[in-house]
């Protein structure tokens, strides 16, 4: 059985593997709810349902479903009839994703001396089907045999935390500052109004050194 993934709001396509011109298609949500058929030389027949304005069957049989919401998940059958009369039944999994949301990342503080700092990060959203990975800094740029290149800022670093599912994927930081202080990344809403802060600040510092 083919498998298609989709995501909610997005567009999915249900092509059948089986190509050629038939004299019957006829698509079907499950193996009895009638959404979309053609009969030869005749205009597309949308029964209705749910499904109205969000499909169009293509002349090739592919069947294409707009808007894509949860419930669009199920088994879907294509009945093609040849002219002979010969049935080309075929079905095709649909599942439809939420989009993934930004991650909560959190630290849990083992041990902090001035010396060491022993941590572990957490990172989690609240969807199923989810897989996570955590992306440490970057220090290496390259490394050739006897030489080893680095570049990194030693009081501050950044760990992000992806977070993915079949069709989408966001992420999160935390900020790690000497020696073992931890901030999760601001909001972006809260992120552009400490830059504005910032910039003020920057101008203010500008105003002052003026002689
Ligand atoms: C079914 O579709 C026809 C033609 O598009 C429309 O006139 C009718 O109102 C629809 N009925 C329902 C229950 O959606
Ligand atoms: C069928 O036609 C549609 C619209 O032209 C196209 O997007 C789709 O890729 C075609 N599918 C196949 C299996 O050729
Ligand atoms: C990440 O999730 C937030 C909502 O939590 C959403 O607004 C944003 O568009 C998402 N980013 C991506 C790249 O999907």
């Amino acid at each position: 059985m083919t498998h298609v993934k989709g995501l909610i709001g997005g567009v999915a396509f249900l092509s059948p593997r089986t190509q050629g011109s038939f004299y019957r298609v006829e698509w079907r949500y499950g193996k009895d709810l009638k959404i979309a058929s053609r009969d030869s030389g005749e205009e597309v027949r949308y029964p209705n349902g749910s499904y109205v304005g969000r499909l169009k069957l293509f002349p090739n049989n592919t069947l294409r479903i707009d808007h894509l919401q949860k419930k669009d998940s199920n088994t879907y059958w294509v009945y093609m009839e040849d002219s002979a009369g010969r049935e080309h039944p075929e079905s095709i999994q649909l599942q439809v994703y939420d989009a993934v949301p930004k991650p909560t990342v959190e630290h849990i503080l083992d041990k902090s001396t001035s010396e060491s700092c022993k941590v572990t990060l957490n990172c989690f959203v609240e969807l199923e089907d989810v897989t996570y990975e955590w992306l440490p800094p970057r220090r290496v740029i390259a490394n050739a045999g006897s030489e080893l290149s680095l570049s990194f800022n030693p009081s501050v670093e950044i760990y992000t935390c992806v977070a993915s599912n079949p069709v989408s994927s966001n992420s999160s930081r935390l900020i790690h500052r000497h020696p073992c202080s931890w901030e999760a990344e601001l909001p972006d809403a809260t992120a552009s109004t400490k830059n504005s802060v910032l910039v003020s600040l920057g101008c203010l510092l500008l105003l002052l050194t003026l002689p």
